[in-house]
């Protein structure tokens, strides 16, 4: 896929000057080719996607069973300056009777069949959470087949990493400011968390997955319902963190366990490795009771 996409952003288009107008067309042309490859497959009833308004409904001659939430081409403003970038995916069954609509893809996360991303960094990963635990296929472009590299990947119980954007410092809640304070000036003796942010998440959420620590995107004054979406962002890297034994939560609830109320929502997040997700919601947890 990436090789298409970026022969059409770069040599088609014949110019050095990579514009916004190009990274859009990148943005479209991944949709297109999900969409196309979902519908060939016959297995999906229902797809949404960030780039579509509504939800896509299959030709019923090509309905499948399943309802696919993705994110074609995730953290796309990083495309200009070569920064990793990645496809976003939660899978769920159809449970209701008669012909698919809107409300077949409200579900809680916890209704996962199954979640994953592809990253397309240093190298491709497809990194893929079944019921069953999280494992790891890097691609082989001499053969073009994912190989299996890392099976059952459980993150960290606690890292030393921490991951958000510290650029919208003043519009943070007082609970997120306490946790980064803690983070860089501990008082336990223990050494500072290290931060890192690409501003392309999958790529963070890999990066957690991978070393452990926590991402944030939590609600702030000027974003209250913070930036990613519920159903093909959240959901996704929420599930993946949970069966790597993670946690992943909006500092009152768990990411799951959110009943979703339209296709397009956005929720708060934060995950990573157990211990440090959960010293984060004892910190939420302080601060509303205020
Ligand atoms: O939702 C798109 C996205 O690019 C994510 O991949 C990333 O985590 C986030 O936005 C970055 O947002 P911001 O630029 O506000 O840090």
């Amino acid at each position: 896929m990436r090789g298409t996409a970026a022969q059409d952003s770069y040599g088609i288009a014949g110019s050095t000057n990579v514009t916004g107008d190009q990274v859009k067309k990148l943005d479209v042309l991944s949709n297109d080719m999900v969409i196309n490859m979902l519908k060939s497959s016959f297995t999906t009833c229902m797809i949404v996607s960030e780039e579509n308004k509504d939800v896509l409904i299959v030709e019923e001659d090509k309905q499948g069973k399943y309802i696919v939430c993705m994110d074609p081409l995730d953290g796309s403003s990083n495309i200009d300056c070569l920064v990793s970038i990645g496809t976003i995916f939660a899978i769920y069954r159809k449970v209701s009777p008669g012909a698919p609509s809107e409300k077949d893809a409200l579900q809680p996360g916890r209704n996962l069949v199954a979640a994953g991303y592809a990253l397309y960094g240093s190298a491709t990963m497809l990194v893929l959470a079944l019921e069953c635990g999280v494992n790891c296929f890097m691609l082989d472009p001499a053969i073009g087949e994912f190989i299996l590299v890392n099976r059952d990947v459980k993150i960290k119980k606690k890292g030393n990493i921490y991951s958000l954007n510290e650029g919208y410092a003043a519009y943070f809640d007082p609970a997120v400011t306490e946790y980064l304070k803690q983070k860089k000036f501990p008082q336990d003796g223990s050494s500072p968390y290290g931060s890192r942010y690409i501003g392309s998440m999958v790529a963070d959420v890999h990066r957690t997955l991978v070393y452990g620590g926590i991402f944030l995107y939590p609600a702030n004054s000027k974003s209250p319902k913070g930036k990613l979406r519920l159903l093909y962002e959240c959901n996704p890297m929420a599930f993946i963190m949970e069966k790597a034994g993670g946690m992943a939560t909006t500092g009152k609830e768990a990411i799951l366990d959110i009943v979703p109320e339209s296709i397009h929502q956005r929720v708060p997040i934060v995950l990573g490795s157990p211990d440090d997700v959960q010293e984060y919601i004892n910190l939420f947890k302080k601060h509303s009771a205020k």
